[in-house]
């Protein structure tokens, strides 16, 4: 029985299969769930960046790994490379698939794998993305801070239909409790929070202040068709299906 920050095999295979409702994603049989993440607890024992603070931890990688593995794309692209880890789990995830990863600086970048293209950039600066070859089975993976709103539409308009977020941090009290959140966050979307609203939150003991403008927010509602929250989620991964 494995044991992933004190979650067991069927706490996956529910909230697997909870998504796989939510976004209309095939059904997977539980067995194959399990298998899954047994070769994560296998793999994540031998992965290279050991201190991944900053980036995600063994609770959030196995989810990364077990919806990547399980939706087995052709192309992945990812914004928020950090050391590296995101990405080896992604090629570890599926071993064929195209990694195209991106990050305004790469000099944190701890793990470098030959089969996985870098870029020191946003995705959007120039061509990039435009000329790959994406489709219903590439996938997107934003672990960057930036407008989770800006985002969506970003990656709609580059033909992407699933797309995951991580840091999807909700508003309680009027606050983000994150020194960096992607504002306007995809909680923030769904809440009651209203245009106008500020939202603080504090970075390196100052405070800042968000104050919620329908500019930042790009009609992202209009191109996201299902949205689900990975259960008990610390930094609220979230998997998005968008509109065709
Ligand atoms: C939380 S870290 C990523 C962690 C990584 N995904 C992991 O879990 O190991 C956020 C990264 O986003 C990067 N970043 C900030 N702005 C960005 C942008 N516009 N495009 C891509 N990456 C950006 C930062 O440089 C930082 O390395």
């Amino acid at each position: 029985m494995i044991d992933i920050d004190g979650r067991d095999e069927d706490f996956f295979v529910h909230g697997y299969q909870q998504l796989t409702k939510a976004c209309d994603l095939p059904g997977v049989d539980a067995k194959i769930i399990k298998t899954v993440l047994n070769d994560f607890v296998r793999i994540y024992k031998g992965r290279t960046v050991t201190d991944n603070s900053g980036g995600a931890g063994e609770y959030p990688s196995a989810w990364l790994f077990l919806m990547a593995a399980l939706f087995n794309p052709k192309l992945i692209v990812e914004s928020g490379v950090w050391k590296g880890h995101t990405s080896w789990l992604f090629r570890n995830a599926c071993p064929n698939a195209e990694i195209h990863s991106f990050d305004i600086r790469l000099g944190q970048l701890r793990c470098k794998l030959d089969d996985v293209s870098y870029y020191e950039q946003d995705w959007m600066s120039n061509d990039i993305v435009s000329n790959l070859d994406i489709n219903e089975s590439s996938l997107a993976y934003f672990d960057d801070h930036i407008n989770q709103c800006l985002r969506v539409k970003q990656a709609y308009d580059m033909g992407f239909k699933y797309v995951i977020f991580d840091d999807n941090e909700p508003v309680i009290d009027g606050r983000y409790n994150v020194g960096m959140p992607a504002c306007p966050t995809l909680q923030l979307l769904y809440s009651d929070y209203k245009y106008g609203e500020k939202i603080t939150y504090e970075r390196k003991g100052e405070q800042h202040v968000y104050e919620y403008l329908e500019d930042d927010v790009y009609e992202a509602v209009k191109y996201i068709k299902n949205y689900f929250i990975l259960p008990e989620s610390p930094c609220s991964v979230t998997f998005v299906e968008l509109v065709n």
